[in-house]
């Protein structure tokens, strides 16, 4: 079946009544009369969506009455795993594929991440499609949001000013991703000039804000990934001035000055870094997630000098984790591309 576009805002949304894990039945019909966010879930895994869901379900829970949300579930287990670990969810979540993700289909978004905000007449007033990464703390949200203002008289009407409020604080939540090199403006940024793969990007940027962030949803370079956020998994590794560090626990206004090189950066004149080309070889991957971080990994281990045997690859390598378990592929590719990679400029 030809897949339909995503339903436009000013459009009526689409009814729906499914059923969340428990049996309990929700329709946009019980929601006449309130604002509600309809979170609707991809349908591969992506270890950041129950950081979103607890962003969002924060934000949620410090909103004025009259303001709603459900999430909807067209995906598979894995999705609903990552969801269920939150168990202070504060709204329903229903599953649609039950129901052969009648509704996802309906609001035109199969198997894509997305929000509506639709207003208590049932029209679609805001909409997101995809998803770059949460960013500002639930505080920030708020404040950005005119929550912190909301006992001061308004002049718009209290409909309008739920709507305003929801698709604000959505919006920030799921910041679009920014073209190659664009700036972000922000109130409380400082100009920040990083040298990025060989080109400088100039910055609006908080100090608190981490350069993966900065990288991801300043930058628009999306290629490095955020896992655990914590510094554990590796999946945010970088290189910086050749040497490899977990973007997510640096700040980015103190990379100024330094060569910062990304996955975006590795290949050179349309030609894959050899240990791009290895991991593809040896199939150094299955979802894919924690692969940039991977390879940028193995470049530099390589040119550590750890990578001389499958014990040295093993416990050089072993800050970045893998969740599909490719290590025998990586390994193999790491040493593969040995020869190659000691022949490259490592930034
Ligand atoms: Fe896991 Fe940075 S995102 S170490
Ligand atoms: Fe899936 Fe590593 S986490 S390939």
């Amino acid at each position: 079946m030809r897949s339909k576009s995503p339903l436009e805002v000013g459009h009526p949304a689409p009814d729906f009544k499914l059923t969340d894990e428990h049996g309990r039945c929700a329709s946009l019909n019980d929601y006449r009369g309130q604002t509600l966010v309809v979170a609707f879930c991809p349908d591969y895994w992506d270890p950041a969506l129950p950081l979103r869901l607890a962003q969002l379900n924060e934000v949620l829970g410090r909103l004025p009455a009259g303001f709603e949300a459900v999430g909807i579930s067209h995906a598979g287990v894995m999705v609903d795993l990552d969801f269920g670990t939150y168990g202070c969810v504060r709204f329903p979540f229903l599953q649609d594929r039950s129901s052969n993700d009648v509704v996802s289909r309906a609001f035109g978004v199969k198997g894509q991440e997305a929000l509506f905000v639709i207003d208590g007449a049932g029209i679609i007033r805001w909409r997101q499609i995809g998803f770059s990464g949460p960013q500002l703390t639930v505080d920030e949200l708020i404040q950005s949001a005119g929550l912190d203002k909301r006992d001061e008289p308004h002049s718009i009407s209290r409909r309008d000013f739920l709507v305003t409020v929801a698709a604000v604080a959505v919006a920030l939540t799921l910041l679009p991703r920014q073209a190659k090199g664009t700036v972000q403006e922000s109130p409380k940024g400082l100009p920040v000039a990083l040298d990025i793969n060989g080109s400088r990007h100039t910055l609006n940027i908080e100090p608190n804000v981490t350069l993966l962030d900065a990288l991801r949803e300043r930058a628009g370079l999306t290629g490095t990934k955020k896992g655990c956020d914590h510094g554990q998994c590796g999946a945010c590794t970088v290189l910086i001035d050749g040497r490899r560090v977990n973007s997510c626990l640096l700040l980015a206004t103190m990379q100024q000055g330094k060569r910062i090189t990304t996955i975006e950066g590795l290949a050179h004149e349309g030609e894959l870094h050899p240990m791009q080309e290895a991991f593809i070889k040896h199939d150094g991957l299955q979802c894919g997630y924690c692969t940039p971080g991977q390879i940028l990994s193995a470049v530099a281990c390589v040119h550590e000098g750890h990578a001389s045997n499958d014990d040295q690859i093993q416990a050089w390598m072993s800050g970045n984790i893998c969740r599909c378990g490719a290590y025998v592929g990586i390994r193999e590719a790491i040493k593969d591309a040995r020869a190659k990679t000691l022949k490259e400029s490592i930034v």
